[in-house]
């Protein structure tokens, strides 16, 4: 079966044609949500290459695939003609040894995005670049307590970092847990967006599309439009999904269901949180447990307003006008129920800082300002970058300055425990990251967190605060932190940090 484009997948979303879709099946009819659900082609997922006795070797091929996207011919970009690439499959204190060849036209690199390994030499190194033509072996030693979790391998270029992930370059990376989580199935859902132009190439984005952070008009769940996942009553689903959308916030809702959220990112819960919906900013990951229940479900998208670019433009959105929520992909449940599995194990009792010693304190302002008027930046490149810096294009800063790889914005100790209050003073949001050391939130927008909650992307909303706690430990070297909406990333909104 192709998949549907994102046109029929609407039509055969309203109540009267949902009809046609059960009639061999009129089962389905009776159980169907009210507004009737009905969805594409079979789920499927990317190949697995799993490590075997603590290693695992990868050859990645970085190149344009040709692929059906949505009922149509598409060139886009993909990781060993898959998109989403591989999924990696590691343990803790498992060693990655990964070739990434470059067969783009464009100078590229690999970011293992939230694993904590050393982000120097021939580890997570985003200082590399990797000429077209080009192979570089990268070796990521993962530590012996590792965070299990779902992480998540991309590009990072500064300058092609938009391009090349909304082009398709992105995978996901599972680190096993010590003690298994009881379910019926292991599903892993990349979700991402991409925009095509009329010759089936990705779309190019604008300046004012990079300037909004780009959104794509389909959003894809492993490479497919609304794919059908099948259960069983009472089966118990794990679910790691990875938000790999360029800008797309994403609100996503199961209706009918036992959501119980393991945790996100690398942050763990000691306990399982039952949870009616759950938000990812881009480069977040949710672990999730469902357990399914009979009728056909839609796992939607939550039209999301993350700002606007002030007097001069609309609001952005993660929806078309007027349309609030999409559906992503249908969860058909019918069968014989099966037996209920077991509650969990428990598990690890994550660090919590707020509980000690801060020695350092830090206030990081996001900002956005208008280039016009000279200054610098305005038209005439910085000494960053591979960005491109339109005339008329607004400067994307950190503390006033946009990127570059040869200045270090912040020295940190190695050991210490800092904590950062980050600011943003732009009619727009910003989903914050930092690489190799999560961080715990202290407080957002003026409210205590109660919770014990880590994640390497934390949202800071349009003109408020959010304040986190970092442990520089383990390891030394330069990385970065940066807004992940990747355009604004590309713009500059990224910052070098050097723990020593
Ligand atoms: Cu997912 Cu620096 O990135
Ligand atoms: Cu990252
Ligand atoms: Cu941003």
């Amino acid at each position: 079966m192709q998949p549907m484009t994102r046109r029929q997948a609407l039509l055969l979303g309203g109540a009267g044609t949902a009809a046609i879709a059960a009639g061999a099946a009129g089962l389905w009819w009776t159980r169907d949500t009210p507004q009737g659900v009905s969805g594409g082609a079979d789920f499927e997922q990317p190949p697995v290459l799993k490590s075997v006795n603590g290693h695992l070797d990868v050859e990645l091929t970085a190149a344009p695939h040709q692929v059906r996207i949505a009922g149509r011919q598409a060139t886009v970009l993909g990781y060993n003609d898959s998109v989403p690439g591989p999924t990696l499959v590691v343990q803790p204190g498992d060693q990655i040894n990964l070739t990434l060849a470059n067969q783009l036209e464009a100078p590229t690199n690999l970011h293992v995005h939230g694993l904590h390994v050393s982000p120097q030499d021939n580890s997570d190194n985003v200082f590399i670049a990797i000429a077209p033509g080009e192979a570089f072996a990268y070796k990521y030693q993962l530590p012996e307590d590792h965070p299990p979790g779902v992480y998540w391998y991309h590009p990072h270029h500064h300058g092609n970092v938009a391009d090349q992930l909304f082009g398709g370059l992105y995978g996901a990376i599972i680190v096993q847990d010590p003690h298994a989580v009881a379910a019926t199935r292991e599903r892993v859902l990349v979700i991402s967006d991409i925009s095509l132009a009329a010759d089936g190439s990705v779309a190019k984005a604008h300046p004012m599309d990079m300037m909004m952070g780009r959104e794509g008009n389909v959003v894809l769940v492993n490479g497919q439009v609304n794919p059908t996942l099948q259960a069983r009553p009472e089966e118990r689903e794990r679910w790691r999904i990875i938000n790999a959308c360029t800008s797309r916030y994403l609100h996503l809702e199961l209706d009918g269901h036992k959501v119980e959220l393991l945790g996100i990112d690398s942050g763990r819960y000691a306990e399982p949180r039952t949870v009616d919906d759950v938000v990812l900013t881009p480069g977040n990951r949710a672990d999730l447990l469902v357990t399914a229940t009979a009728g056909t479900w839609a796992v939607r998208a939550v039209a999301v307003d993350r700002g606007g670019m002030g007097m001069m433009h609309g609001r952005l959105g993660s929806a078309a006008p007027g349309q609030t929520k999409t559906t992503l992909a249908t969860f058909e449940v019918n069968g014989t129920p099966t037996e209920a599995l077991d509650g969990f194990s428990q598990q690890f009792a994550p660090r919590d800082l707020r509980a000690e010693a801060v020695t350092a304190k830090r206030e990081l302002v996001f900002g956005m300002t208008m280039g016009m008027g000279g200054g610098r930046g305005m038209g005439q490149g910085t000494a960053t970058s591979g960005a491109t810096r339109d005339p008329g294009m607004m400067e994307f800063t950190i503390n006033g300055e946009v990127f570059d790889p040869d200045r270090v914005d912040i020295t940190a100790g190695s050991g210490s425990i800092e904590e950062w209050t980050l600011k943003n003073t732009s009619p727009m949001d910003h989903p914050v990251h930092l690489h190799v050391w999560p961080m715990q939130l202290i407080e957002t927008q003026g409210q205590t967190v109660q919770d014990l909650q880590w994640q390497d992307v934390v949202n800071v909303p349009a003109n408020s605060n959010v304040t986190v706690r970092i442990a520089f430990d383990n390891f030394v070297g330069k990385t970065v932190y940066h807004c992940h909406v990747l355009d604004h990333e590309d713009l500059g909104m990224m910052g070098v940090i050097e723990v020593r």
